[in-house]
């Protein structure tokens, strides 16, 4: 009754931002992403008679904040009669601070629950049960270039191109390790009940999403260096003149913009997308990284770096389920 999987985290290079349906976690938008390799995050799953509520420890410590969405999720993975569960994640990069913990987290929730419950599911079905918990997690169960498309009454992911077809390389700047202070489950909420760009950004999605689609299949940097960018932006708009307005950059957000500007000036390959959250991330050819990483550590208010290229998708470690003969 107990299992491990890893997942890595994924970045939106078209976003997701906004539900059509709260209730089941529906996506409004399609969005396109890469998975990373380097960053992680590993779950235990063991579920135990024994215990008489959840329990979620995050980095060796007591966590009671994501417990009732890990409650949750165990719920819709391994059904609502199932014994209580302990679970251990360890992450080895900051929690909640945009760097989309939440996606590689739920994606190793549902892998090692459902194994651990005993039950065989496909990647679909793993990836439309991690999409309940948080949207962009279904794109962190496939690796590689990986588009998420709204079915009638789900999500679906394919695989555009595999990592090593296409070997880019991020660099993610931390700005602030600090937590962020709105999710961006209520924010996305706050997005479309305000913001006065809310829909045009649904209605442009799908535009941005094929002129990703085709950078992504002839491999042209600088088409989904601009598709991306623009993308991004796009929806920080949207939070931006939203009420209460959301921003999440700070000072340091914006000279790493700045930076990564004057990079592309002197003909270096790297653009720019930043989630919901104060980080950036550069994302870049493996010849322009050594580059990119030197002017992003010489910027103002970045206190560190971290590099990783692209990946597979989530993968069960170990299964203890099996019951001794
Ligand atoms: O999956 P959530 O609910 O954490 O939302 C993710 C939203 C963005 O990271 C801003 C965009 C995306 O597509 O990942």
């Amino acid at each position: 009754m107990q299992a491990t999987a890893r997942a890595q985290p994924n970045i939106a290079l078209i976003k997701y931002w906004g539900k059509r349906d709260v209730a089941r976690n529906l996506p409004a938008v399609g969005s396109l992403s890469i998975t990373l390799a380097d960053l992680y995050t590993e779950m235990d799953v063991r579920f135990d008679a024994a215990l008489a509520s959840d329990k979620l420890t995050v980095n060796g410590t007591d966590n009671i904040t994501m417990l009732p969405r890990i409650s949750r999720t165990l719920d819709s993975v391994a059904g609502a009669n199932r014994l209580c569960a302990r679970v251990a994640s360890r992450c080895n990069f900051p929690v909640a601070a945009g760097l989309a913990s939440s996606a590689s987290a739920f994606a190793a929730l549902t892998v090692a629950a459902s194994s651990a419950s005993g039950k065989e599911r496909s990647i679909a079905e793993l990836a439309s049960l991690a999409g309940r918990a948080s949207g962009s997690a279904a794109r962190s169960l496939y690796g590689g270039f990986a588009e998420l498309s709204n079915e009638a009454n789900d999500v679906s992911v394919t695989t555009l191109a595999a990592a090593e077809d296409w070997p880019l390389r991020v660099v993610v700047a931390i700005t602030t390790r600090a937590a962020k202070p709105v999710s961006s489950g209520d924010a996305m909420e706050i997005s479309r009940k305000t913001s006065p760009f809310y829909q045009r950004w649904v209605d442009e999605q799908e535009q941005d999403l094929a002129a990703a689609r085709s950078a992504v299949s002839t491999r042209d940097f600088s088409d989904l260096a601009s598709i991306a960018e623009h993308n991004c932006l796009k929806m920080h708009s949207v939070m931006w003149a939203s009420r209460p307005p959301m921003v999440y950059w700070n000072a340091a957000t914006l000279n790493c913009l700045q930076t990564i500007r004057e990079l592309q000036a002197e003909g270096v390959a790297v653009f720019f997308t930043v989630d919901a959250g104060p980080q950036v991330k550069a994302v870049c050819t493996a010849e322009a990284e050594q580059r990119v990483c030197a002017a992003l550590r010489a910027t103002d208010g970045v206190e560190a770096l971290m590099q990783s290229g692209l990946g597979a998708g989530a993968g069960l470690i170990s299964n203890q389920s099996r019951t001794p003969a």
